[in-house]
């Protein structure tokens, strides 16, 4: 089968593209360095040609509320007029457990637009919500610093390491389109702020972590289930340590 993978390069896309290839099919990572631009359509169409899966999972690279809404819908709309031009089978995408819950949050509310977008498009899809990736922490970190001070909501959430997202990537891409949302998370609920807290010891960062119920997480206050994933949830097998002791981070 052919399939391509936007945002090929990324965190995600390259492991996926990794196991898709390793089980035979034949993968195109499209993203700019790449040659191909969902935002401007270069080499889009020619990425297509007799494609059956496309598989989106491409980020924005800025976060800003405007800008990051601009990219999901210019990049949405784009896809969806060169898949259908290709005639491509199943559109997969991947998105955030809770978008629909904080709408205070600019980072969901775009990736709510690009999920009404794909619903809309008439090409069968499979969209997957997952909790946070481990990977992501430092970026949490970050986005909650002041000064020395971290300041993070304690609410609960459920976070996943990228590896365990791939794994279904790579299955959803070549299973049947389920027209709808599938949930992943990670084994284990805790606090935001007690992971980054724990986070930041195991990497010797001498920031200060502030638990705080209402640090607005991207905008949006939490509660303890904004980002933890529903009954029936597929739930990924690496826990916190395991991925701790596996990952390539900057320990100062
Ligand atoms: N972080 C989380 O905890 C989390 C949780 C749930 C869902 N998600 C979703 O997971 C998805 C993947 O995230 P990630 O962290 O794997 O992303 P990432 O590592 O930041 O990679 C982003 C990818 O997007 C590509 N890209 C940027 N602009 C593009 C454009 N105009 N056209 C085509 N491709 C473009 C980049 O290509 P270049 O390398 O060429 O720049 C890169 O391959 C995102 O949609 C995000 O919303 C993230």
């Amino acid at each position: 089968m052919r399939i391509v993978i936007i945002g090929g390069t990324g965190l995600i896309g390259s492991k996926t593209v990794e196991r898709l290839r390793k089980k035979g099919h034949e993968v195109l990572a499209a993203s700019p360095s790449s040659g191909v631009d969902t935002i401007t359509g270069e080499g889009l169409d020619e990425a297509l040609e007799d494609t059956q899966v496309v598989i989106d999972l491409a980020n924005s690279p800025s976060f800003e509320d405007a800008a990051v809404l601009a990219f999901f819908e210019t990049a949405g709309r784009n896809l969806a007029t060169a898949e259908m031009k290709a005639g491509v089978r199943h559109h997969v995408a991947l998105s955030v457990v809770g978008a629909e819950r904080l709408p205070a949050s600019g980072y969901l509310q775009a990736k709510l637009a690009q999920e009404r977008l794909i619903k809309t498009s008439g090409i069968p899809y499979t969209i997957v919500h997952s909790t946070q990736f481990f990977e992501f922490l430092p970026g949490i970190a970050q986005s909650a610093t002041a000064g020395d001070t971290v300041t993070v909501s304690s609410a609960y959430f459920q976070p996943i390491a990228s590896d365990d997202v791939a794994d279904v990537m790579a299955d959803v891409a070549v299973a049947a389109p389920v027209n709808g949302v599938i949930e992943i998370g990670g084994p284990d609920t805790m606090r935001m702020s007690d992971l980054v807290e724990r986070y930041l010891d195991m990497t010797n960062d001498t920031r200060t972590v502030k638990a705080d119920p209402h640090a607005r997480y991207f905008g949006a206050e939490l509660d303890d289930g904004s980002l933890v994933p529903g009954a029936g949830a597929r739930l990924g097998k690496v826990r916190f340590q395991e991925w701790f002791s596996h990952a390539r981070l900057p320990r100062r």
